[in-house]
């Protein structure tokens, strides 16, 4: 923590005062606080009473009287039908659940990636193509996927568009769940200046981002001074951390106490992200590390489980399989709860993903690949998971 900290209280600002990674470069500076200050003012995307009930809902669940069912696109796009897509979700989490809740024997909690989820951190600046470098595609929010120096450049008014699509996206989920059990949201909590305008006071003074119920920090930003750990720290929503196969024991500890000084159940969701080659080594010293405090652990076994075939990423349900199975054994033998999953999976017949009843080969992925960033499992795929896992538990 750098030392101004101590002396400077918390604000939704105070990220500025660190060194920020993954974030869009605006050139136009009129512009990008035009897009803030319209946001301020704009309509919450979610109610704060509601992110408030899912930190009683995760509460549980770090207790292991419940599990989680997070999942969802890598990335939404612009050009969603967004009606049509959450009545699918919504479909799907059913169909999922239905599998999975007798075999759990506790509530689930359904948390989408919607409604939010639009920026991508990357692991490169720039993609080329031939002799032609562009800046990176970093999602809808940021900028465009085509490959032109137009599409790529970062506007901030695409903030304004993300903002009412998360809206519109999350209206329609919670008129959907009348009588049903209700989907939170979720997205990484990435691009600053878009958190920082949707961050308000409840009655009691304390901050809540209202763009999504749950935020998380991403594995490519939670180092410990830099700006999204620090935004990240000030509020009151459920917060996930991705813990990858490079973080280490005591720099999980050093997050932990950061990000929750109190210790509160259901603030904190721990999601790892090792790849299952490397889920055993490296989970266990973080499950050592935390013993003890109120955290839920949870597995995303998507994003260490990413191949590059003929310049296209895909994913294989074995080893996404594995890892699930690898995290509920380590858990067990390190007597902590396996408190659920964290998947990229869409409602739909895509092929993005090798197995599990989908795609057999790196050549059958072209009749439905369209994922805007990572793969994702199809329908089929994810029930297919939900009826193992289910086995598992
Ligand atoms: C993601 O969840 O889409 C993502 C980018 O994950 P990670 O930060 O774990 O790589
Ligand atoms: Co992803």
């Amino acid at each position: 923590m750098a030392r101004d900290d101590d002396m400077k209280a918390w604000s939704p600002d105070r990220w500025r005062d660190h060194p920020a990674r993954q974030l869009p470069h605006y050139p136009d500076r009129q512009a990008l606080a035009a897009v803030e200050a319209h946001l301020h003012d704009a309509a919450p995307v979610i109610a704060i009473d509601d992110a408030r009930r899912l930190r009683e809902q995760v509460a549980e669940v770090a207790g292991g009287n419940a599990f989680i069912l997070q999942g969802g696109d890598c990335a939404e796009n612009f050009d969603d039908a967004v009606a049509e897509r959450v009545a699918r979700l919504s479909r799907l989490f059913d169909e999922m659940a239905a599998l999975l809740r007798p075999e759990v024997g506790a509530p689930l909690v359904r948390i989408a990636r919607i409604a939010g989820q639009f920026a991508k951190p990357r692991s490169a600046p720039t993609e080329k193509r031939g002799s032609v470098e562009l800046p990176a595609y970093r999602g809808d929010i940021i900028n465009g996927q085509g490959f032109s120096a137009a599409a790529r450049a970062h506007d901030p008014h695409r903030m304004v568009r993300a903002h009412l699509q998360s809206v519109g996206t999350a209206a329609i989920l919670s008129v959907a769940r009348h009588g049903q059990k209700p989907i939170y949201t979720s997205h990484e909590g990435l691009l600053l200046p878009y958190e920082e305008a949707l961050t308000h006071r409840d009655a009691d003074g304390r901050w809540w981002a209202t763009s999504g119920h749950m935020l998380w920090l991403g594995d490519r930003t939670r180092q410990l001074d830099g700006a999204h750990v620090d935004y990240l720290s000030g509020i009151e929503n459920v917060v996930g951390i991705k813990c990858g196969p490079t973080m280490e024991a005591g720099e999980l500890a050093a997050l932990c106490a950061r990000l929750d000084p109190e210790d509160t159940p259901g603030k904190l969701v721990l999601i790892g992200r090792f790849g299952a080659d490397q889920l055993r080594a490296k989970l266990t010293p973080l499950l050592d590390a935390v013993k003890g405090r109120n955290v839920a652990w949870i597995i995303d076994p998507m994003h260490g489980n990413t191949e590059k075939v003929e310049g296209r990423k895909l994913r294989r349900f074995d080893a996404i399989m594995a890892e699930i199975e690898g995290f509920i054994a380590c858990c067990r033998e390190a007597g902590v709860h396996a408190g659920g999953v964290h998947l990229e999976m869409s409602p739909d017949d895509v092929t993005e993903c090798l197995g599990g009843g989908g795609p057999q080969g790196p050549s059958d992925l072209d009749r439905a690949y369209r994922t805007a960033c990572d793969p994702r499992l199809n329908r089929a795929q994810s029930v297919e998971l939900a009826r193992r896992l289910a086995m598992l538990l």
